[in-house]
């Protein structure tokens, strides 16, 4: 098995960057548009995202991201064809199968985030062994988010808080935007800090919408099967220029005082 990280040793190395995101969320997408270019089927497409990932996790690690967020499948991709959702399945089973030794080894961290109705029991398996055999792991935590969507994740914690506060275990009027983040799939991941989509789309796509607050937005136009880790570090690159305020303001030294 060819080892990613190996490959940079072997000269590909990341910038010096002014800031690096904690926790970068991905859109991998473009993987159909990739191989209709090439006269391909859209599952070719698929599997050539495969690498795409992996070696966008390796550059995540050497620029020293600690939290990597994928959507790899959403409760709205069950619209597609029964045949590439079939695929899709299937290939997310045989990629952690697959990959889970390397990513181990790595010292990668896998979680999944989603919801388990109409999820393969298969898929739930592999992803519940990859979780068991890295849970210890503190490099970096890769979070598959697969059979997930953030609005009926936000309406599952809502569901959830009402339960509690009938049965009088919370009070009305006492939950705060950080008891609230707690109750969502993600916890205790903290709030994106950059999120990225490929493909030239620049939409959110119901992925992280309460997590991304406050994230910076970098849209590249590299379709996923062509994204590698140096697309990556150009949008860390990217992220080190912007000025993240949080809704603050920055003073000018020049500025007049308002009168
Ligand atoms: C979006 O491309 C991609 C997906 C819905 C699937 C994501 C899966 C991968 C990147 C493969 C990596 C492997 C795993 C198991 C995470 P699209 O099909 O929407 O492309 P299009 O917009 O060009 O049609």
């Amino acid at each position: 098995m060819m080892d990613y990280l190996e490959v940079s040793k072997k000269g590909v190395k990341p910038p010096k960057f002014e800031k690096v995101p904690k926790h970068v969320a991905i859109v991998m997408d473009g993987n159909g548009r990739w191989a209709n270019k090439r006269g391909l089927t859209r599952i070719e497409g698929h599997k050539a995202g495969e690498a795409a990932l992996l070696d966008v996790v390796a550059g995540a690690i050497e620029a020293g991201v600690s939290e990597l967020t994928v959507f790899a499948f959403s409760t709205e991709n069950w619209k597609r064809s029964p045949e590439e959702v079939r695929f899709l399945m299937g290939f997310n089973k045989d990629v952690l199968r697959a990959r889970r030794d390397q990513l181990n080894h790595w010292g990668v961290k896998v979680r999944w985030v989603g919801r388990r109705p109409k999820l393969w029991a298969s898929v739930i398996d592999e992803l519940e062994a990859a979780q068991a055999l890295t849970n210890r792991n503190k490099v970096l935590t890769l979070t598959m988010c697969v059979n997930y969507g953030s609005r009926i994740e936000i309406v599952d914690a809502v569901n959830e808080i009402a339960l509690l506060a009938a049965k009088k275990k919370i009070k009305p009027g006492s939950i705060t935007e950080k008891s609230f983040g707690k109750m969502l799939s993600t916890n205790p991941l903290g709030d994106v800090d950059l999120f990225i989509r490929s493909s030239g789309e620049k939409r959110i796509s119901n992925f992280l919408l309460w997590q991304s607050a406050y994230a910076e937005l970098v849209f590249s136009e590299v379709l996923w099967p062509d994204f590698d880790r140096k697309q990556l570090w150009a949008s860390i690159a990217e992220y080190s220029t912007r000025q993240r305020r949080f809704g603050g303001a920055i003073d000018s030294p020049k500025a007049k005082p308002v009168k």
